[in-house]
Order: structure tokens, then C-alpha cells, then sequence
């Protein structure tokens, strides 16, 4: 049944209005610190910070809420390879993938994702760049598979194209490999099938090897929400960000285990995956075993899905077959703190005139997050009147407000019927109350970036945020759009940034 918990948390600002100033501007009262930046030293190895910092998620040491370790992703280069490798993304070197060994492996070594040690002192937060937890989990770390599709290799060498992600029960991080296929391409990597997982990685354990789960689907996996069922299972809803792609949701066979700490990560290898139909309101499940759909598709003999191991690396053929709903781009699955109703940002997809994209609320049936029946609502629509366009991440404080990050492409950014938006920014929409569903603005990034992976501390006293893509959208080197955070002549660096004043 529905929950419902006393929160305290009341954060009161005056709304800032959209700008395209070169910098982080949030309402009065609010700063920033950034804590880090691409190629800052993390670990006494001189491991460095990667590139496009995109998820956060912040695990206090001792449950104190000003030192702990940040797990923050790192997801592409893009026309911003120039700073990381001095590859020509703009120029004649693109025109057919002329990248030296070298450049590679900067490519992969930037890409992955970062443990972090932070801690703030005397006001502000800091990077303690010394820190035997800093570590680099890349493009070129060795993982391992788990789940029915772990046959398909030994170990698979790194991760990429980390999007958004999230914590589980107990406190390990999943990160999202999304769009692997650019970077399979420009890194002229042999087996596909090795990415588009779910990665498990052990922030505490710098030691340990991270695993990508199978049963959680191969798509271009956005983040997981996971909630724990009425029943004891443990459910992770993910979103798959293309045009007419498909949201699900993993139900794991066994219950969860308080006392078994970290053995609860079994759960992911072993359980259903459900794709939704939201015109009827189900969850159809891609289990070879029981859906007939797929049984018959398997016989027809295309597309493929002579096992469970075909259904799961071939999951949108899978979906498709078995009459799964497409969506405008599924970006965050974020699940409301008090009600347990699942939220959905649709960024936009103009190939069906869905410029500004929307947030949908799904309300499983009597509350049952295993069950296979669902209603669903508008929650909230982008556009001019509402003041935001594109959403993407999404998190909750504790009193169930939504904080969303937009993310207007930046080639559009402040362009046609984008203009009116400014930089892309951090908006606040009460879920409750006389303004339930209605936006207002928090934060604007700097030129070209986009505001992603909003975590809070658990005394809700820091925002984290990462800045990615500074001073994207650039037409030539040697005139950059961006120079924050540094400022005068410097090159724009992404950065993760908290924000103090709560
Ligand atoms: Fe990497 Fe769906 O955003
Ligand atoms: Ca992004
Ligand atoms: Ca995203
Ligand atoms: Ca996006």
C-alpha cells in the first residue's frame, strides 16, 4: 500500500530565468563548487578524471554526509575528442575514422567512469586527489558477464557510453552503457554483443571487478530505478533512449536479502524482464519459456531468439515482437519517494513532431511493483508555456519534489523555437500540492552544456550536478564557445560541480 513519510525538506528559492550566460547561475543564496574536472589526478597512482561526466551518485563513509565517494560516469567524446586525443572530430581526419592506436586508447581510458573521494572542509566540498578508493573504471578494465547471455565471452574488456545509472539496496553502483555503437565504430572494436549492459562496480572495493548483467537487457540503456516489491523482489525499471524504443522493467526471481549485503547482487542474474504496452496497460514478459510471441518469432527463425541468451542480446527485436509500446525516447525512470508512482521523462522525438518531450507517471496496479498491471497519466509537458523543453535525468528530494535536468541538443540549444529556452538548466516541479506538475527554473548551464546526474546527500544539504559537454557545438578549435569553469582563454572542461545554500 502507499507509504507515507514526514519530511522536512522545504527548499525555498526565487526562480531564475533562463539565460545563455557562460556559466553555472543558480537563484540567490545558492554557489557552487567544483569539485572535479576532466584530467584531475584522482588516486596516488595518477589515475586522472575522465571525460563528459554524466550520472553522480554519492555514498557517505561512515554515513557522514560531507565525505564520501562519488561515483560519477563518463560517457562520449564527441566533436570535444580534439581536448582529449587532438583527433580532428571537425575536420579531414573524420571523413573515414583515421585515429592512430594512441588516440584509441585516450578515447577508451577517458570514457567508463570514476570513483571519487570527496569531502567538504572549512564550506567546501573537495576532491582528495590522494585517495586509495580513486579509481578509473574504463574503456580499456577488464569486466565480467553474469546472467543467461554471460556465455557469449570469458571476460569482456571495458565499459562506455555511460550514461545514467544508479545505486542498489546495497550501495554499489549500476551504470548505463547507452549509445556503445559510436564508440564500438570509432574504436574499431570487434564484438558488439560486449556492450549496452547494465554494470554493477563496487566503489569500496577498488579491487573488484565489475560486472555487466545480462538479464537486464542489451539496449541503449539509460539508468535503472530500483525499488523493492511487496513481494521481496527486487524491480529495476530502465528506459531504452532511441526514437520509438521500448521502457522495462526486470523483476528478479528471488527476494531480497537485508543481512546478505553485497550477495544480493545474485538478483540481477536470475529473473524476468517485462517490456510495457501502455495501451493496454500490461507488462509483457520476454521470457522464451512462457511468451508465446517470441516462441513463434523463434520459429519463423527471424529475427533470432533460439534462447533466453538471443531474446536478451537482440532485447528491441524481443520487445518488438511481442507488441511493446514505443516511446519518444525514454531517458530517466525515477521512482516517487512516498507514493512508489514511476516517473518517465520522454526527452522529445521529432520524427513524430515531439519537440519538447514530456514526463509521464505510471501507477502500478494496487501499488504492486512486480505485478503486470499499470495505469498512466501526462504528468507534465514540456514547451514555451511551461518553460522547459527535453527532459532527461530526474531526481527526487525527500519531501517526492522533482528536480529535472532538460537537455535541448546543443546544436539547437538557443536556436528556432528553442530560443526562448536558453541554456539548458535544472527546473523544480512540486509533485503535490496547488502547484503539482508546475516547473520552475533552479539552474542554467554554461554555453553548450548540459546539466546531468543530480544527486542529493542524505541531509539534503548538497545538490551534485555534472556539467557535461561544455562548449559543444563548436565550428572551429581555435574559438571555443565555452571557458567554464576556468574562465579568460581557457578550454571548457567538464566538470562535476555541488551546489551549497540548501
Ligand atoms: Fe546519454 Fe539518453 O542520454
Ligand atoms: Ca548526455
Ligand atoms: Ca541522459
Ligand atoms: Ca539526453
Amino acid at each position: 500500500g502507499l507509504e507515507t513519510k514526514a519530511s522536512h525538506f522545504n527548499p525555498k528559492f526565487s526562480p531564475i530565468q533562463p539565460t545563455t550566460k557562460d556559466d553555472v547561475v543558480l537563484p540567490k543564496g545558492y554557489t557552487y563548487d567544483v569539485i572535479a574536472s576532466y584530467g584531475d589526478v584522482i588516486n596516488p597512482a595518477g589515475d586522472t578524471f575522465g571525460f563528459n561526466n554524466d550520472f553522480t551518485c554519492f555514498l557517505p563513509i561512515e554515513g557522514n554526509p560531507e565525505h564520501g565517494l562519488l561515483w560519477v560516469n563518463h560517457e562520449y567524446l564527441g566533436e570535444l575528442e580534439y581536448y582529449v586525443n587532438g583527433y580532428d572530430y571537425l575536420g579531414a581526419d573524420a571523413e573515414d575514422n583515421k585515429r592512430t592506436p594512441e588516440q584509441i586508447q585516450k578515447y577508451l581510458y577517458a570514457l567508463g567512469g570514476s570513483v571519487i573521494e570527496i569531502k567538504k572542509q572549512n564550506g567546501k566540498w573537495k576532491l582528495v586527489s590522494d585517495s586509495t578508493y580513486g579509481r578509473r573504471v574504463s574503456g580499456l578494465t577488464k569486466h565480467v558477464l553474469t546472467g543467461p547471455a554471460a556465455s557469449i565471452a570469458k571476460e569482456v574488456t571495458g565499459t562506455f557510453a555511460n550514461c545514467s545509472g544508479g545505486v542498489t539496496l546495497w550501495n554499489t553502483i549500476l551504470s548505463c552503457e547507452e549509445n556503445y555503437m559510436d564508440v564500438v565504430g570509432d574504436c574499431k572494436l570487434e564484438d558488439a554483443r560486449h556492450y549496452g549492459w547494465v554494470v554493477e562496480v563496487d566503489p569500496f572495493d577498488p579491487k573488484s571487478t565489475p560486472k555487466k548483467h545480462t538479464a537486464l537487457g542489451r539496449f541503449s540503456h539509460e539508468n535503472t530505478a530500483m525499488v523493492l516489491a511487496s513481494t521481496g523482489q527486487l524491480v529495476v525499471y530502465m528506459g531504452d533512449d532511441a526514437r520509438d524504443q521500448y521502457v522495462y522493467k526486470y523483476v528478479s526471481k528471488g527476494k531480497y536479502d537485508p543481512k546478505a549485503g553485497k550477495a544480493n547482487s545474485r538478483l540481477l542474474e536470475d529473473g524476468t524482464l517485462y517490456v510495457a504496452n501502455f495501451g493496454k496497460g500490461t507488462w509483457i514478459s520476454l521470457d522464451l519459456a512462457t511468451n508465446e510471441a517470441l516462441q513463434k518469432a523463434a520459429k519463423d527463425g527471424k529475427p533470432l531468439f533460439a534462447s533466453q541468451a538471443d531474446v536478451l542480446i537482440n532485447c528491441r527485436d524481443a520487445a518488438k515482437a511481442v507488441g511493446a509500446t514505443p516511446m519518444d525516447r525514454p531517458e530517466d525512470l525515477e521512482v516517487h519517494p512516498i507514493d512508489g508512482s514511476v516517473f518517465i521523462a520522454l526527452t522529445n522525438n521529432s520524427s513524430h513532431g515531439n519537440f519538447y518531450g514530456q514526463i509521464v507517471r505510471l501507477f502500478e496496479k494496487d501499488n504492486q511493483h512486480a505485478g503486470e498491471e499499470f495505469t498512466f497519466e501526462i504528468f507534465a509537458t514540456g514547451g514555451p508555456q511551461s518553460g522547459f523543453s527535453a527532459p532527461d535525468n530526474m531526481a527526487f528530494d525527500s519531501a517526492g519534489n522533482l528536480w529535472v535536468v532538460t537537455d535541448i541538443s546543443s546544436s539547437s540549444t538557443n536556436t528556432g523555437i528553442y530560443q526562448s529556452f536558453g541554456n539548458n538548466g535544472v527546473f523544480f516541479i512540486p509533485t503535490a500540492g496547488e502547484n503539482k506538475g508546475v516547473a520552475v527554473q533552479f539552474a542554467s548551464g554554461p554555453v553548450g552544456s548540459e546539466m546531468t546526474g543530480p544527486w542529493f546527500t542524505p541531509d539534503e544539504k548538497t545538490l551534485f550536478l555534472a556539467v557535461q559537454h561544455p562548449g559543444e557545438n563548436l565550428k572551429t578549435y581555435d574559438k571555443p564557445t565555452s571557458h567554464w569553469p576556468k574562465g579568460g582563454s581557457h578550454v571548457a572542461l567538464p566538470s562535476v560541480i555541488a551546489i551549497n545554500g540548501f
